[in-house]
């Protein structure tokens, strides 16, 4: 169903799409954080100089006389002899610069409850959490992992680690046992810091559980955890292991609020995040914390035109994923904002709760996704229509490219037809913002992320390297090391340089391709490997298969990302039943194979549809052609088929695939 606006589109792109601009209102630009286009060439000029300078806003215990250290590539340095605490730069600083009373975090839960925190409140739960997490034996260079649902304790618990030197592993709530004991032993991560649950879909839903089924998990391996801290929130009945399990609230209370913050050197690592790649083992994309900080907090105050004095900002991201780290937990606090969190999910107890939080908080400035402005698209503009979103200043997106009919439905409805919208491209591995529109300098065209940030330095590029004409398609590669990029796989060197840097050398591959215009601005057309953009989500086609495989009635699978209409793409699975195996009907498969999936992998994985044939296409050396695979469950005509080994295949998939939605 869709609303007057018709039907949604099934490709971001149409062509002509180009002549549509939107240019700046003029009392938009006139107050401005970034209104003097000079900013562009003076950044290419000198970007290191341009960095150092952003760099400096920021509070140095020891300030930096290095910039960029690029002797190792692909390794980077960024203002390697400098030190600074990451969380002081979060909350104390504010506080000593007289902004104690500035409220930091507006909380709803789901279930209506409020919670207000101001810097100085902030400050002092971190500092209370950091002498607790300290006694608890976590020091310097150790790493933490947190497995929350969307509470304050989440970023009172990150901001803690930071404090302390220590890197935290956040591993999104939805996540299964198994994914969240890989992430666990790949970090060897000696505590967990989780919940008795957190409230979704009007239920309370249970993570504690999850995190003892993930430590019971037989995997051949000493486990690392020692200790695990259970913040309450849904009271929901945990069993306790005793001399392993804590209580966060029972814990704190011998805390107070005295903590200096220590100096760590700027390389010190600030977190790991695990990503979906290529193969079915998960990437620990390692960040660090100065660069990471200057290019967030900086992105943050230019892309959404941040004024911390009057702002209230709010980031739907879930802080399991990096837009939750960068965008709701470093950059917002780094730069002393206001801004809501809200715990639960769009549609709870109806679609207008966003815009009653909107409505609420008088929030000005909104960084949601695509899936979700579609899905509001879907429920249709009656529903937010009957709240006062006059507040609203700025729009931002991110996880996809927004389709030009949901970026006007998105400033129409949303954005009282007048609102600037960021199109914000970036990656796990970036860090921070890369490719967006800055809303008092560009004539913003639905569609497109526009242009690099200044100071930043991308290109598109043909299989050898070299950069494409206007307008042909290409790969996106990053020429220049930027702040706030990937230092390396957690572990893995060799597996970072294989990753992004042995196709082209010098230049970093992000994995998208992408066109630019005759005006030089860029356009995203989707990833070029087989990872899946799930409702903004990375999914790994492989990850899935060798889920699906480890089924004992499972021969084969293959996966492919098939285009949805809401959530972007959906996950479509073909499987091959083993021919003896007598434990799993044809008919009860998909089933009992989509929950395999979703407790092997989590929830987000769950295959939309998955198909038992007989044969998988392949070619002659044994390939699975997943590109006809996707053009069947698109619809779609299927393409050539003539290098197939078994050029029937097709044919038997497709009469399987009509009886299967039938
Ligand atoms: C991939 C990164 C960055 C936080 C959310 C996802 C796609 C992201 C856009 C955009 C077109 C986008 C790319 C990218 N992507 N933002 N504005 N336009 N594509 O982070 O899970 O690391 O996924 O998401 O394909 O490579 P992630």
């Amino acid at each position: 169903m869709t609303d007057q606006h018709g039907t949604i589109e099934s490709h971001p792109l149409r062509h002509g799409e180009e002549a549509e601009t939107y240019p700046p209102r003029p009392e938009f630009r006139a107050q401005a954080n970034v209104n003097d286009s000079s900013v562009y060439w003076r950044a290419a000029e000198d970007p290191e100089a341009y960095w150092a300078d952003q760099a400096r806003r920021l509070k140095w215990s020891k300030p930096f006389t290095e910039i960029l250290d690029w002797s190792n590539p692909p390794f980077a340095k960024w203002f390697a002899d400098g030190e600074l605490n990451v969380a002081a730069n979060c909350l104390d600083r504010h506080v000593a610069a007289g902004l104690g009373d500035r409220v930091a975090i507006h909380f709803e839960g789901e279930p209506g409850d409020t919670r207000t925190l101001t810097y100085a409140e902030l400050t002092h739960e971190v500092k209370r959490a950091a002498n607790m997490l300290t006694s608890l034996g976590v020091t310097a260079g150790d790493r933490v992992a947190i497995y929350m649902p969307m509470i304050p304790e989440t970023v009172i618990a990150m901001l803690a680690v930071a404090r302390l030197g220590a890197a935290h592993s956040v591993v999104f709530g939805g996540f299964s046992a198994e994914s969240l004991r890989a992430r666990i032993d790949d970090a060897r991560a000696e505590l967990v810091i989780t919940a008795d649950g957190g409230y979704r879909k009007g239920r309370a839903s249970a993570l504690k559980p999850t995190v003892d089924d993930a430590l019971a998990l037989e995997t051949g391996g000493e486990p690392s955890v020692q200790r695990v801290l259970v913040v309450e929130r849904t009271k929901n009945e945990v069993a306790m292991v005793p001399g392993r399990d804590l209580w966060w609230h029972e814990e704190i209370t011998a805390f107070d609020g005295d903590h200096e913050p220590q100096g760590f050197p700027a390389e010190n690592p600030l977190f790991i995040l695990y990503t979906s790649g290529t193969t079915g083992k998960p990437k620990g994309i390692l960040h660090t914390s100065g660069g990471y900080l200057t290019q967030v907090s900086t992105t943050h105050r230019n892309v959404f035109d941040l004024k911390p004095e009057t702002d209230v900002y709010w980031c739907t991201a879930d802080i399991g994923w990096v837009t939750g780290h960068s965008y709701v937990v470093y950059g917002p606090l780094a730069n002393g904002a206001t801004q809501v969190i809200y715990e639960g999910t769009p549609d709870t107890p109806d679609w207008g709760r966003w815009w009653s939080i909107v409505q609420k908080y008088g929030v000005t400035i909104l960084y949601t996704a695509p899936t979700a402005i579609r899905a509001c698209m879907k429920v249709g503009r009656q529903v937010p229509e009957q709240y006062d979103l006059s507040s609203i200043r700025v729009l931002g997106s991110v996880g996809e490219p927004i389709n030009p009919e949901a970026w006007r439905w998105y400033r129409e409805i949303i954005g009282a037809g007048s609102a600037p919208i960021v199109d914000t491209w970036w990656q796990t591995e970036t860090g921070a913002i890369m490719i967006s529109p800055l809303p008092g300098l560009t004539s913003l065209k639905p569609g497109s992320a526009q242009v690099p940030h200044p100071g930043i330095d991308v290109n598109v590029v043909d299989e050898a390297g070299n950069r494409v004409d206007r307008g042909q398609g290409g790969l996106l590669t990053i020429r220049r090391p930027w702040p706030s990029m990937v230092r390396t796989i957690w572990g893995d060197d060799q597996r970072f340089i294989d990753t992004y840097w042995a196709k082209f050398g010098d230049q970093y591959f992000a994995g998208d391709g992408a066109r630019v215009d005759e005006d030089g601005d860029v356009w995203l057309l989707g990833r070029v490997d087989d990872v899946m953009n799930v409702s903004g989500h990375r999914l790994s086609t492989a990850e899935i298969e060798s889920a699906l495989v480890e089924h004992h009635a499972v021969a084969e699978s293959a996966v492919i990302g098939a285009h949805d209409e809401t959530t972007g793409q959906a996950v479509v699975a073909f499987v091959i039943l083993k021919s003896q195996q007598t434990l799993l009907a044809p008919d009860d498969a998909e089933q009992a194979l989509k929950q395999h999936v979703a407790s092997q992998i989590g929830a987000i994985a769950r295959p939309r549809q998955i198909f038992v044939v007989s044969e998988l296409p392949k070619t002659r050396s044994g390939k699975i052609m997943r590109r006809l695979l996707k053009d069947v469950a698109e619809g779609k005509e299927v393409g050539d088929t003539t290098t197939l080994a078994d050029t029937a295949v097709m044919q038997t998939i497709s009469a399987r695939m009509r009886e299967g939605t039938r």
